[in-house]
Order: structure tokens, then C-alpha cells, then sequence
């Protein structure tokens, strides 16, 4: 059953459920201050997805130099999972880092994640790279990555 969700910018009151949603979906806990000063870095390329006023989804991205967007954290809360969410918010960071004028997006994955990965790969990324032992378990990463095609 697909679900009627709103995506809006991250404000600073989402925090204490964007993390909850994180710690659940990730394992990993982040201060409070780096979804602050993400946000304020660029708060285009942070957003949630609600269902009603609940946020049941959360992308943060930011811009690494001119030519690249990077996700750096993305999870769905469990109950919500294969209902489009996770698509709809990669269909807007996509179209954001377009409009953007950025030529690529990057993003690291854990190699034994293949739901993410799978996920990625639908929407065009590709396989660029292995980041040894990069998780603080030791487990490989992968980086993958999406060009971004601005000709007309
Ligand atoms: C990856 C994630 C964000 C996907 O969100 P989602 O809302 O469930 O994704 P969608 O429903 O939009 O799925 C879109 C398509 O991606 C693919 N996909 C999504 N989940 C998948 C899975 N578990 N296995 C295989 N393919 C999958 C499917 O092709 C799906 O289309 P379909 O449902 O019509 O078959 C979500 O599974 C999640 O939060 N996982 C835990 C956190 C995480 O791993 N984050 C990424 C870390 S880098």
C-alpha cells in the first residue's frame, strides 16, 4: 500500500525523531549538532518524509566542493519500508542536486546492506569503489556513485 507522504526541509524540532529513526534503521548515533549544522550548511539537501505529522523518513545531503552532492545519512523507519518513501525523497535529492548544477552524487554503503544497495542501484548508482574496513565494526564499505547528465 503506497502512502501519501509530505517531504519538507528539516527543521530543528525533527531532531530528537530524525535520530530515533536513524538509531533504529542505522545502529548509529549522531549528536544533535551535526544535524543542526548540516542543516544550515545547505538545508535544501535535508529532508523528511511525513505521514501526517509524523516523520517516518529522513535524507540528509551535503555539498562536497562545486561539482558533488553526498548522502551521508538515509533510512526509512522500518514500518514504512517498500511503500515509495525511500523513492520519493531520492527522486527529490536527485532532482535538488540537477537543479543544483552538480555533476555527480556519491554515497557509502555497507557491503552487507544489499536492500541500500539494490535500493542505489535502481535509481542509477554504480559500484565505484571499496572502503576497507570503514565502518567503525570493521566491516567494508562500498562507495557508490550517479552521474549527473545536464545536457538537454
Ligand atoms: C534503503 C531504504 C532507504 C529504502 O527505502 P524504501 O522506502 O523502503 O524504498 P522504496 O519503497 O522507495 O523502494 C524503491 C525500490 O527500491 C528497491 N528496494 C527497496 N528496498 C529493497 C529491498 N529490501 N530489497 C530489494 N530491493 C529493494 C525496489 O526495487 C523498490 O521498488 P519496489 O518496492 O517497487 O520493488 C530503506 O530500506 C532503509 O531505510 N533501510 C535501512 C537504512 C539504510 O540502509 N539506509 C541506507 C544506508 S547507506
Amino acid at each position: 500500500v503506497s502512502l501519501v507522504v509530505a517531504i519538507r526541509n528539516f527543521q530543528h524540532q525533527d531532531t530528537d525523531r530524525v535520530s530515533e529513526i536513524v538509531l533504529n534503521a542505522l545502529g548509529e548515533y549522531f549528536p544533535r549538532s551535526l544535524y543542526i549544522e548540516k542543516s544550515i550548511d545547505w538545508p535544501d539537501g535535508f529532508k523528511v518524509a511525513l505521514e501526517g505529522e509524523r516523520i517516518v523518513a529522513m535524507l540528509l545531503g551535503i555539498l562536497q566542493g562545486k561539482s558533488e552532492s553526498r548522502i551521508i545519512i538515509f533510512a526509512v523507519d522500518e514500518h514504512y519500508r517498500r511503500r515509495g518513501i525511500g523513492r520519493r525523497l531520492m527522486e527529490e535529492f536527485i532532482d535538488l542536486s540537477m537543479r543544483t548544477g552538480v555533476s555527480r552524487i556519491t554515497l557509502e554503503v555497507r557491503k552487507s546492506n544489499t536492500a541500500a544497495i539494490s535500493f542505489y542501484e535502481k535509481f542509477g548508482f554504480r559500484i565505484t569503489g571499496v572502503l576497507m574496513s570503514y565502518y567503525a565494526d570493521m566491516e567494508d564499505g562500498l562507495r557508490m556513485m550517479k552521474e549527473l547528465n545536464h545536457q538537454t
